[in-house]
């Protein structure tokens, strides 16, 4: 299909597909190769070799290639969310948190991201938010945006799944992740917006105040931990972690379920670590309460 003829479902479509594979920002208005900026009907005559083009630039601002309900996913008329991250005041406003209610409040109306502009759902937590043990994976995927609810995709099945290998369910845990806004396409979120983040989840911490932190994957390891170590280093290891709070709590980082899918080879290993985390959890009498 050409760029010219292709009906508005179609250039819809092929936004929205774009956004799956991970383009999540549009730097002009109008479509441009990176380094030179073209209006559309050079663009369109470039694209397609010819010059037969009637697109003008004039014909599709009138007649918006998107539809007033799409254009808002892209540009909601809201201030544009930038990677500023939180301001002074709203660290501040970070400082001042009680308790999780807020800390959700806090992240929904938080505009320091451009994560949020793409993903439909802030994904908080599930589990038990009295639970000892803390797991916190790296960010959400398709199924956990779509739905708002942290590993309810395949990873979460698997996840499920470990757990049970132990003996625990999933409500006797509590559940969050690093980013919580799905990156665009399932990428690896960037180092600029973990650290964007990274002021949410320590308070996340603070707040709920574990006995054990089960940290799946490099991403949220090195983040908690606060370390640039490789997670085939980290894990197979407690770490005591001061979070500011009356004593460490205890880290456990392990294999990302989502890796064990792609590589079943490595399940030994996560394994390994859950007969760990099952140690830790008969030999401390608080966490069998
Ligand atoms: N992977 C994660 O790290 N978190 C989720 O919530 C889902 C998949």
């Amino acid at each position: 299909m050409s760029a010219h003829n292709a009906t508005k479902t179609e250039l819809i479509s092929q936004l929205f597909w774009q956004m799956e594979i991970g383009a999540d920002e549009s730097l002009f208005a109008t479509p441009c190769f990176k380094e030179k900026k073209i209006g559309l009907k050079e663009y369109f005559s470039l694209l397609e070799n010819t010059n037969k083009s009637d697109l003008t630039t004039k014909n599709v601002e009138e007649d918006s290639l998107l539809s007033k309900e799409s254009y808002q996913r892209f540009d909601s008329g809201k201030p544009k969310i930038d990677n500023s991250g939180p301001d002074v005041n709203e660290k501040k406003e970070l400082e001042a948190i009680n308790s999780l209610k807020e800390l959700r409040l806090a992240l929904e109306s938080f505009e320091g991201i451009s994560l949020k502009n793409t993903a439909t759902n802030l994904v908080f937590s599930d589990g038990n938010p009295n639970a000892k043990i803390m797991i916190v994976g790296e960010a959400p995927g398709k199924e956990e945006d779509r739905i708002g609810v942290p590993f309810v995709g395949q990873a979460g099945q698997l996840l499920d799944r470990m757990l049970k290998s132990i003996g625990l369910s999933r409500d006797q845990t509590y559940i969050t992740n690093i980013i919580p806004w799905r990156p665009p396409g399932n990428r690896t979120p960037s180092q600029e917006e973990v650290s964007l983040l990274k002021p949410f989840i320590l308070k996340h911490i603070q707040l709920k105040k574990p006995e054990i932190i089960l940290a799946l994957g490099g991403v949220s390891a090195k983040t908690i931990l606060d370390v640039q170590t490789g997670i085939l280093k980290l894990r197979g290891k407690i770490h005591n972690k001061n979070f500011g709070l009356e004593k460490p709590i205890v880290v456990l980082p392990t294999l990302h379920p989502a890796y064990l899918l792609r590589a079943p080879a490595q399940k030994k290993f996560a394994f390994a670590d859950l007969v760990l985390l099952k140690r830790f959890i008969l030999e401390n009498e608080t966490l069998n309460k």
